[in-house]
Parts: C-alpha cells; structure tokens; sequence
C-alpha cells in the first residue's frame, strides 16, 4: 500500500512485461455492434460521454432526470474533422434508455481553447453547485488550430428543470493547470506522437473525503536517459494518468501530484482515467489506441483497467495485462473512450460507437476512404453498455444492455443469457452458481 498523495511518490507502472501478455479472450471481447434505430441525437454525431454525477460518484437525479454530456459536432462533418471543433452538449432521460438533446452546455458563455474536449460533470444536491470540468484545446481565439491542452473548469451556473433540463449561466471559466515540466510533460518537450494533457475527472475518495481531479498526461524523459532498456524509440510512448488535488467547495483549486500510473515505454495515450470504487478496491479505468502502443507490442482499442487498496496504488493491472474489454477482431475499432461505473454487484461501461465496418490495421487509414464511406462507417453515437462481472484483479464481460442504456445504481438488471444458460446447466449437474 502507498498512500502517500505527493512529494517523493512514485507512480505504479503499467511495464511492457505487462503488456505483452495483450490478448483477445471470450471474457474481454465484446459483441459486434450494430447501427440503432435512431441516433442519440438526430443532427450531431458525439462521441467521449460522461454521466452527471454528485460530488460523491453517483449518478446525479436532477428532478426524476439522468444527464449526460458529450462531445460533439455537427454530423455533416467529416468525422474525423469532429475534434477540431468539439462542442460539450448535454442529453437527459427519465430512464436511461432515450435521451433528450438540451442543446450546448456553456450557453453563450465563451469557454477556454479554441474547442473543448473530455472532462467531468458534478452537481452538487446540498448548495445547487454545478461544476463542468473540461479540457480546454488549443487557444481560445487563434485563427490556426494549435494542440495546446490545459485543464480548465466552468462554474458559477446552474440546473434548471421544468419540462425538460436546462444549464443556466452564467458561467465563469477558469484555468485549473498546465503541466508543470516535471511530473508532467509540456508540449515542447514531447518527443511522441499525440501529446496529452487532459480530461479531468473529478473524484473524492470515498475512505478519507478528499477531493481530486485525475487527467490524462506524459511522463517527461529527458533526452539522453535510458528508460526502455536501450530502446530509444520506446521512451517516447510515455502515457501516464494524472492526479491534482482537488476541493469541493472550490472548482478553481488545483494542486499537480505526481502521477498514478505511468506507461512509460508502454503507450503514449491513457485517455480518460477514472476510478470506480468498490468495497475497499480502487478500480482505475483508461482508454487507449492500438497504435499508441510503443513498438514492439501489439495491444487494441480498448479499456484497460488497473487495481489497487488505496487511492494512490500501488496499482497492479487487471487480468494480469491490464486489458478489460475490446472490440472483437472482425469489427476492430467499432467502440472507443469507454466509461465504466458502479451498479450493485457489477461495473457497467459506456462508450461510442466509432468506425465500423471497418478492419484495416490502424484508424490511421479512415481516411483513405472515400468521403462518403467515412461517414457510412461512422457511428457518432452512444454504443451498447457493456456488463462486466469484477472479482478483485479479475474482469469478464458478463453481457450487453442496448445502445445507450445507462440505468442508475437501484436499477435491477435481469440475469445476462450466458449466465441463466450457466444457470441452468449448473442446476441440471448438481451445481449452484454461475459456473464460476
Ligand atoms: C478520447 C479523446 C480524449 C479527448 C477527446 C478529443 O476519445 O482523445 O482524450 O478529450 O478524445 O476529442
């Protein structure tokens, strides 16, 4: 156990020995995923989604209403246009299954960057407080796109509910932190392909009360260190996952701590980090790109997650490799960004529904296709919500609910097919559970 918040704390690392271990298995490879009836929203396609939730992780009830935010954009844009002009909109829905688009988030108040990526929602019941945590990209007013990244956060606004949701202004924003150079790297250090500093996520630890906000980073390695075991080319994948501390009654508090895990050597991208938290374990949740693994290993688009007993670690991967769930390998890219939390004994996992339709080696190559067969491959919307069964360090996919179903923690859900089949063999040889 480290419980130690910052100074001298070292992170957990996600090793190579780790991650070479990647492999696709029935427990951790989704269903393929069909195209809905009907979009979540009819006019824009979105993508990284988040949940509306209260100060401590649950999903908030906003007048008998569930919100979630998205990115998104208009959906006559080429998709792979879509993070050059992110816009946070929020949907609602009175259960979970339909969602009602309530329009942009910030209204017409002028958030930081010149768009605005992933980051974390909370609502406050006891003071009405709202606090929107995002990634502010680029600057606000350049003319040319710049991939600058800082964490910022809008407050000072609030939910309104009569028929429908609504976010009022108006809306302060601030600037929570820009990597410090140290613990995490600046954009001019960087050496690797995609540079990350973003998507904060507000969390308190629920064993001591404290506020924190995790995001995603890089690990700096100074030019001319060995980090990869003379392998020059590996040290500039260097993902990590972030952590600041953070505090309730203040939005615009943000104080870096060294980072949690790092995946120097490992992968340059540990997108999203979030952390579930059960019966005395901390779950820590990422996402992460096929082609942000550092060469030599062969990972996917996928969520990884990590264990450990306390907030700051020591982290050890799940399922030995880190891999929790993938896409199956005829429909490789078909999810991404997913988003895992709580429900009774399981952890359900949102995501987008990305290209499919789809099997080249890379995402890279979307766009060699022709325009219109980008958008024909392009979901843009919310993908089926994974279920997955959890024992300690082990993770399985116990089963999918439909495209977009998010039921609160109170929700009971029916046994999966699998299980009442494992069930019923189970009764029929004299055996009583679920076959595990
Ligand atoms: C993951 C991600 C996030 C980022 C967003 C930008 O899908 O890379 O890390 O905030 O997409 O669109």
């Amino acid at each position: 156990m480290n419980n130690d918040a910052g100074g001298d704390r070292r992170p957990s690392t996600w090793t190579r020995e780790h991650a070479s271990g990647l492999e696709r298995t029935a427990e951790n490879t989704a269903p393929v995923i069909y195209p809905p009836d009907e979009p979540t929203d009819p006019d824009n396609h979105i993508w990284d989604t988040w949940l509306l939730r209260t100060p401590d992780g649950e999903i908030a009830d906003v007048g008998g209403y569930r919100v979630i935010v998205a990115l998104s954009a208009p959906n006559d844009l080429l998709p792979g246009k879509r993070h050059d002009v992110a816009t946070h909109r929020f949907y609602y829905s009175a259960d979970g299954r339909t969602w009602t688009p309530g329009g942009t988030l910030f209204g017409d108040s002028d958030p930081l960057g010149s768009r605005q990526w992933a980051g974390s929602a909370i609502y406050d019941p006891e003071t009405g407080a709202v606090s929107l945590y995002y990634t502010a990209a680029g600057h606000r007013d350049e003319s040319d796109l710049s991939y600058t990244q800082h964490l910022a956060v809008a407050h000072g606004g609030s939910i309104r509910v009569d028929d429908g949701v609504h976010f009022d202004g108006p809306w302060e924003h601030d600037s929570l932190a820009r990597p410090d150079g140290e613990w995490y790297e600046r954009e001019e250090q960087s050496r690797g392909m995609i540079y990350t500093f973003r998507d904060p996520w507000y969390f308190e630890d629920p064993e001591t009360g404290e506020a924190y906000i995790l995001f995603e980073g890089n690990t700096p390695v100074p030019e001319g260190t060995d980090a990869c075991g003379g392998d020059a080319e590996q040290q500039a994948f260097n993902g990590s996952v972030g952590i600041a501390r953070a505090d309730r009654d203040d939005p615009t508090a943000c104080e870096l701590l060294p980072p949690l895990v790092d995946g120097v050597c490992v992968n340059q991208e540990l997108e999203r980090p979030h952390v579930v938290y059960r019966d005395g374990t901390y779950y820590l949740f990422i996402a992460s790109h096929k082609h942000t693994f550092a060469p030599g290993l062969d990972g996917y688009d996928a969520l990884y997650g990590f264990a450990a007993d306390a907030l700051f670690g020591e982290y050890e991967p799940l399922n030995g490799t880190g891999l929790v769930a993938t896409n199956p390998a005829n429909a490789p890219f078909q999810a991404y960004s997913w988003l895992a939390y709580g429900h009774r004994g399981e952890i359900l996992v949102t995501s987008f529904f990305n290209y499919y339709d789809y099997d080249r080696p890379s995402l890279d190559d979307v766009g060699l296709l022709p325009a219109a067969e980008q958008f024909r491959r392009f979901g843009g919307t919310l993908a089926p919500t994974l279920r997955l069964g959890v024992d300690g360090l082990e993770t399985w996919i116990r089963g999918t609910l439909a495209h977009g179903h998010l039921p609160t923690k109170d929700e009971p859900l029916p046994e999966t097919e699998t299980e009442r089949l494992a069930r019923l063999r189970g009764e029929r040889d004299g055996r009583d559970g679920y076959g595990r």
